[in-house]
């Protein structure tokens, strides 16, 4: 009797695949826009952490056209803390789109599924596959390990880009291509782990070339991606009625919308300012930042903020870095 991988990876995701909440398993239809919403939210972020953003979302923005009619600042104020703020950006322009160009509908077709906003090659792939159950190849971070150990590939990654996809476009059961993407997303997030994989567990141990190796933890070799080092300050300006000022960044890039309190990464920017001896750290992507917090007291700032009570500033979405300042400034 052949076996065919899939069959035992569907099998096995019948019996010990995760409920999520965006989740619908065995062939049933899902809501595309609980789709979309869950894999924008996804990007780059766990699925622990995503979790009760999503729920909080999907109460607030039920359907796309909920989500269409919101402003930009209410959606920022609901993706708060989940980083990658263009995602958020991203999610409510396409929502307008799909009401406006689309009726409502989100497209089927992958072609015109990339083209908007919001999605690169993978999650265009992956929304396809779990909206429409269309019979894309999905390949994240966790394909690509599954990839290299089942085959033993021990190049490293950027070398064997398409050595992977096409052994992964064989493995994949087109009719049932949303079950096959989750189940191997979870086989990736719970047995085939980068650190102590789960080998005895796995329905593919058979057929895996690192199946309980003592190397298996190296494979796939990868670069470590090197972070540059940032310093600088951010000013707590408060007038006398206890006021601190903040403005919304106009500034194109990654936390274009959000409000802050003002900071530089070089030099200083207001002379008077008094070192409170605290800081804040925070790692982006390929950046680690470090913030000195100064404080001064003035009564006028001539820039493009605001003034606003501490205890208001709920209502102004801040990055994590800011909210991290926030509360090791104000204490609230
Ligand atoms: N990562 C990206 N999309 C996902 C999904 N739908 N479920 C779990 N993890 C994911």
């Amino acid at each position: 009797m052949t076996v065919i991988p899939a069959k035992l990876l569907l099998n096995w995701y019948a019996c010990n695949g995760r409920d999520l909440p965006w989740r619908v398993k065995g062939g049933a239809h899902p809501n595309p826009y609980i789709v979309f919403v869950s894999e924008m939210m996804l990007q780059q972020t766990t699925v622990k952490t995503v979790i009760p953003y999503f729920e909080r979302f999907m109460a607030r923005f039920p359907t796309v056209k909920d989500l269409a009619q919101a402003t930009e600042d209410e959606v920022f104020q609901y993706w708060q803390g989940l980083g990658y703020y263009t995602r958020a950006r991203s999610l409510l322009y396409t929502a307008r789109k799909v009401i406006e160009k689309y009726n409502g509908y989100f497209p089927q077709n992958i072609k015109e599924i990339a083209a908007l906003k919001g999605f690169g090659p993978y999650s265009a792939a992956s929304f396809a596959a779990l909206a429409y159950n269309l019979p894309t190849t999905v390949i994240d971070g966790n394909v690509q390990r599954i990839m290299c150990r089942m085959y033993r590939l021990t190049a490293p990654l950027e070398q064997i880009q398409s050595q992977i996809r096409a052994y992964a476009e064989v493995l994949i059961d087109k009719q049932n291509a949303a079950d096959y993407a989750s189940a191997i997303m979870d086989l990736g997030a719970m047995i085939c782990t980068p650190k102590k994989p789960q080998c005895p567990l796995c329905p593919w141990q058979k057929i895996c070339l690192c199946a309980n190796a003592a190397d298996v933890e190296q494979i796939p070799q990868k670069s470590k991606p090197v972070k540059r080092e940032v310093s600088g300050k951010v000013y707590i300006i408060a007038n006398k009625k206890g006021e601190v000022y903040i403005r919304k960044r106009i500034e194109k890039g990654l936390l274009h919308g959000l409000y802050e309190f003002l900071w530089t990464e070089q030099g200083d920017l207001i002379k008077s300012a008094t070192d409170s001896g605290l800081s804040v750290s925070h790692i982006f992507t390929h950046i680690k930042m470090m913030l000195e917090i100064m404080t001064v007291q003035i009564d006028t700032y001539d820039g493009d903020g605001i003034f606003v009570k501490p205890e208001e500033l709920d209502i102004y979405p801040m990055s994590t870095l800011m909210r991290k300042v926030r509360m090791k400034a104000l204490k609230k």
